[in-house]
């Protein structure tokens, strides 16, 4: 089968405008494979690498189109193989192989105790990651090279759209959730009610919390609640006033807003916490964060900054979400200069509701 000669990236650039650039195309080698990009999330970190000279977006979905010789699961139906491009184009949806999500991490050792407990986004020897390792590949992107082992089979109930958006922000949120032990009885806080926080609420209640959500937006109050949350709490941003909640005590706080509070404004939330609960910023910081230390020290607080999830957790989140109708609500973008411009500039107001996802015209 044949392909386009030329792929279509977009990079960030020195001014921060992102920009379209044709590349060659490349065959996926060992256990490479091609991805069709159909659909691709937006996430704030993704504005942290603006003015990187390098592909951005890094949770996308898409079709395989191409297998590596040393591929081993992932598959295309033999037709999708054996005939030509142009009936591949009329029937493209027939003839893609299995669908797929990538997010943050790319390839990783495989031996190290990390990379054995299917924690290869920890990887302690050689971890590759967005912005940093094969800066030529992204979710921005009409194609993508991945190394399969990477790569996530998207259920079948599950759209691409809805998917992109797991790869990076539904991950981030599950997997603390399922990794420090999150009970049906525990009462679980939501700082910032954006892409991770509106999932965050979601996934929190279906596993049978209490959920409260806090909030700089008044206009997310109705929303919030029909995520799943119990309470919504008006909460201004960055304010060291004590804040009115009204149920009991929380157990977990997942920070999740663009900015993390000041130290100052640490204190209301450590207020509201039970005692050996946990607060989770989430928030990709680049200074350092400042804390109060005392009273988190006398409520015997733990503070647990926290990225990515296992491979297993990836598929346990994806099924999760499907076996309960936790979805992203979406606003949509056409992939390409104009809508990733748009996007760019809503997601920098901080008035995204509640995910952009850029879509491909396939
Ligand atoms: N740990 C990880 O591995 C990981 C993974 C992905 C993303 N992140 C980080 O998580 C954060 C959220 O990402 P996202 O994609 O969910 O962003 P987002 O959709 O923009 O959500 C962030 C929310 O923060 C609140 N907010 C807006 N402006 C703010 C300001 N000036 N100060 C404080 N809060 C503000 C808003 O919620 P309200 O209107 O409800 O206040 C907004 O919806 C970012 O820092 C991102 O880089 C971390
Ligand atoms: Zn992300
Ligand atoms: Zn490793």
């Amino acid at each position: 089968m044949s392909f386009p000669d030329n792929f279509l990236v977009f990079k960030g650039t020195p001014s921060g405008k992102i920009v379209g650039t044709s590349v060659p195309r490349k065959k996926p080698e060992g256990a490479q494979v091609l991805v069709e990009i159909h659909s691709s999330g937006f996430c704030y970190t993704d504005l942290h690498y603006l003015q990187q000279d390098m592909v951005l977006g890094h949770e996308g979905a898409g079709v395989v189109k191409e297998l590596g010789p040393k591929t081993r699961y992932l598959k295309i139906p033999f037709l999708a193989r054996n005939v030509s491009w142009c009936l591949t184009m009329l029937f493209h949806k027939y003839y893609s192989g299995d669908r797929v999500g990538f997010g943050w991490c790319h390839d990783s050792c495989g031996h190290c105790d990390e990379c054995i407990s299917g924690n290869g986004c920890h990887c302690r020897v050689d971890r590759h990651q967005f912005g940093t390792h094969e800066r030529d590949q992204g979710g921005f992107a009409s194609h993508a090279i991945w190394q399969e082992d990477f790569l996530y089979p998207i259920p079948d109930r599950m759209s691409l759209e809805d998917a992109a958006p797991m790869m990076c922000a539904g991950i981030t949120v599950f997997a603390p959730m399922a990794r420090h032990g999150l009970q049906p009885t525990d009462r679980v806080g939501v700082v910032g009610i954006g892409a991770l926080g509106h999932l965050a609420i979601q996934f929190a209640a279906k596993m049978g919390c209490e959920v409260v959500a806090f909030s700089g937006s008044e206009s997310k109050r109705e929303e919030a609640m029909q995520f799943g949350a119990c309470e919504f709490v008006l909460t201004p941003r960055g304010s060291a006033e004590k804040i009115m909640m009204k149920g009991k005590l929380l157990n977990h706080l997942f920070v999740t807003s663009s900015t993390l509070p000041k130290s100052e404004g640490w204190q209301p939330f450590i207020d509201l916490m039970a005692s050996f609960g946990t607060i989770y910023p989430l928030t990709v910081a680049f200074g350092d964060i400042s804390f109060p230390a005392l009273p988190a020290l006398l409520k015997s607080l733990a503070f647990r900054p926290c990225a990515h999830g296992s491979r297993l957790m990836m598929l346990q989140m994806l099924e999760f979400a499907v076996r309960h109708g936790i979805k992203p609500k979406i606003e949509r973008f056409p992939l390409d200069e104009a809508g990733l411009v748009a996007a760019q500039e809503r997601l920098l107001k901080g008035g995204v509701k509640y995910k952009a996802v850029m879509e491909a015209k396939v």
